[in-house]
């Protein structure tokens, strides 16, 4: 019972991609405003995520963690009470050394921030405010003599959860050093696969070939995380956008927006709440989906879907990175057919029962045209 079920990838909006340590309990109620009024809530966006960044420079006299009190001074248990109200469900972010990577890498003001011999005291706090998901996030914990080790770590926090008496989405995150898909599946809901994403299309194509073999660890209360979205934020075009979007969905990848959601604008959003887009994500078969094809100029994307359907995505690739506007891309669709015809190499085809629909549009088609760095995306069946 402690372990959240998470039968489909959590989905929600994460802190970190877009304002790292910059956040405070004002922007992150406007945040939990904004979700709901943007549709993100109804599309199934659920979680709020504070990430890395809400903790005052020391903990208390008693080794409690404590929210900065200029920027969270009312508390996280009402803020955990605010996101609430809203229908949403509450993030929070921990680290098992004695940093954080904010102090590592951010310089970060604080010491002791890390939950190292405090494991079982930052869970129970984070019982008590009402905090409904842990990110837990490796930060090179086996740094200054922790003698931690990454998969100990992780059992550790796991163990706390089982025990505790509030239920907790565990969200692991080391960066998939040590195969966390082979001792992760059961111990938690999800774990990071890969580094850190920025917000480029090399970095999120190069995660998404990444998790090639990745495939059969995932299933339902158990989810390969390609690391949060990037969507939306400066560097990526809104083709771009769309591609890593679909790619994730095609991952059975967890969906955390991570972009600036209150100033987004109406593409980013519709791209965001896509109903046939996030049915994949959320498809009850849970099965991930992977690159079946390589080529020259675009890869070929399938996943297997609930009710006999498949996903279908093809991915424009550019011959290079530096030379992104190359030949648009002919996707030809028939009943049961998607084709791909570049003419100067093979012709590829995927076929499958039953009509073929275009995901961003929800119509059927019978071509779909794409430039490099575009993911076309179907339905078929
Ligand atoms: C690491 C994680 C990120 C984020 C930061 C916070 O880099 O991979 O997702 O949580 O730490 O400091």
């Amino acid at each position: 019972m402690p372990l959240a079920a998470c039968p489909t990838p959590p989905m929600g909006w994460n802190s970190w991609n877009a304002f790292r340590t910059r956040i405070d309990e004002q922007q992150i109620v406007s945040m939990a405003d904004v979700i709901v009024s943007t549709g993100l809530r109804d599309a199934g966006y659920q979680y709020l995520v504070v990430d890395d960044g809400w903790q005052a420079p020391r903990r208390s006299s008693g080794g409690n963690l404590q929210p900065d009190p200029a920027r969270f001074g009312q508390g996280i248990d009402w803020l955990a009470d605010q996101v609430h109200q809203r229908g949403l469900k509450l993030g929070m972010y921990l680290a098992p050394g004695r940093a954080t990577c904010a102090m590592i890498y951010d310089a970060y003001p604080g010491e002791g921030l890390g939950s190292f011999g405090h494991e079982a005291d930052d869970l129970a706090a984070y019982g008590e405010w009402g905090v409904d998901y842990l990110k837990y996030d490796w930060c090179e914990a086996c740094r200054d003599d922790t003698g931690l080790s990454y998969r100990g770590a992780f059992e550790k926090m796991g163990q706390l959860i089982a025990d505790s008496p509030r239920e907790f989405v565990y969200s692991i995150s080391e960066y998939g050093r040590t195969n966390p898909w082979e001792w992760a599946p059961g111990l938690a809901n999800l774990w990071r696969t890969t580094p850190d994403i920025d917000p480029s299309f090399s970095s999120v194509r190069g995660i998404a070939d990444a998790q090639r073999g990745l495939e059969r660890w995932s299933r339902p209360g158990a989810w390969n995380d390609p690391d949060m979205l990037q969507v939306g934020n400066p560097g990526l075009t809104l083709a771009e956008c769309r591609a890593h979007l679909g790619l994730w969905a095609l991952l059975a990848a967890p969906l955390m927006a991570g972009n600036d959601i209150r100033t987004m604008n109406r593409s980013v959003a519709q791209v965001l709440t896509n109903p046939r887009l996030v049915a994949i994500d959320q498809d009850p078969l849970g099965r991930q989906g992977r690159r079946i094809q390589r080529e020259f100029r675009f890869d070929v994307w399938l996943r297997e879907l609930s009710g006999g359907q498949v996903a279908v995505g093809v991915l424009g690739s550019g011959e290079r990175a530096s030379e992104p506007t190359t030949q648009p891309l002919r996707v030809q669709v028939g009943d049961g057919l998607v084709r791909v015809d570049n003419g100067t190499e093979n012709v590829i085809e995927i076929g499958h029962d039953g009509p073929v629909t275009e995901v961003w549009s929800g119509e059927a088609t019978s071509e779909v045209v794409i430039g490099a760095r575009d993911l076309a995306l179907f339905t078929i069946g």
